[in-house]
């Protein structure tokens, strides 16, 4: 789904004034959610960044009504609220589907598979980057890092993580989504659509049966460095790759504990110079040639 740029609202980053209103309703019930959201912070304008998750909330993206109304419940001019809305990726600028597929394609899922998925995804849609499926239902697009690193390469469906992907489980994937079958998500709370989850990103509680019990916690592989910390799991052995290997490392060597005088650096000790080093005394300063 292509959009032009009068749908989208924005040009060159600035809303087109005047904003069209929201009608009474709308406005209405979204004030007396932000007055909630703004009771929460010392400051009211702390409180623009869930303001803008529930605009999102109400119309899938932020809009120039969605804007005009932060920055009116803030007293902050749109240009203020704009350059924030802009700024993070977690706002969408344009509209987009029930379900934000994303596809991390940093350093690490890219080398395990992320990219092949990525490429995999835009040709089995139909679609590019930022882009929206025909029926509504899966905007497609790169994610950076979402520090799951450990269960790469990662696909996030409206923020909810599908570890271990594969091209094939993410065309199955997003079939599902497509046709309403039901998706579990490998880790997390049950999947809501994007207008749903931007609403529990604004800071109102998950009231679905079972949701927030269902969030669970980290996995295994994210916990393996506290268990090592913990002592609850063997410390796995270091050695330097010049030293050959680990046959060359005595087992079950005393740990030297060296004392602080063994500790010294450039920063702890002072280094000798030409005129503390007896063997190269200070000839004084150099003299200049003709003095
Ligand atoms: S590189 Fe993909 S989650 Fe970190």
């Amino acid at each position: 789904m292509t959009t032009s740029s009068s749908e989208r609202g924005v040009s060159l980053g600035m809303p087109e004034l005047p904003a069209p209103a929201y009608p009474d309703d709308v406005r209405t019930r979204l004030e007396a959610d932000a007055r909630e959201i703004i009771a929460r912070y010392p400051g009211s304008r702390s409180a623009l960044l869930p303001l803008l998750h529930l605009v999102q909330s109400q119309e899938g993206h932020v809009t120039r009504t969605g804007m005009q109304f932060c920055a009116d419940m803030l007293g902050l001019t749109t240009a203020e609220v704009t350059a924030v809305a802009t700024f993070y990726t977690m706002y969408r600028r344009r509209p987009s589907g029930d379900y934000q597929v994303g596809v991390c394609t940093n350093t690490l899922c890219a080398v395990m598979g992320g990219d092949a998925i990525f490429e995999t995804l835009q040709e089995h849609l139909g679609v590019g980057n930022g882009e929206t499926t025909d029926d509504g239902k899966v905007t497609l697009e790169h994610i950076e890092c979402n520090a799951a690193c450990d269960f790469a390469p990662v696909v996030m469906v409206n923020w909810e993580f599908f570890d271990n992907q594969t091209p094939s489980s993410a065309k199955r994937l997003v079939d599902d989504l497509r046709a309403g079958r039901p998706v579990s998500p490998t880790r997390g709370a049950p999947l809501c659509t994007f207008k749903e989850t931007a609403r529990i990103l604004a800071g109102f509680p998950d009231e679905r049966d079972g949701a927030v019990g269902a969030s669970g916690s980290a996995g295994h592989a994210s916990l393996m460095g506290l268990r090592l910390a913990r002592g609850e799991t063997a410390p796995a052995r270091v050695v330097h790759p010049r030293d050959g290997g680990p046959h060359d490392e005595p087992r079950n060597r005393e740990v030297h504990d060296p004392s602080p005088a063994e500790h010294l650096s450039s920063h702890d000790a002072p280094q000798d110079t030409s005129a503390s080093d007896p063997a190269n005394p200070a000839a004084g300063p150099a003299a200049e040639e003709g003095e």
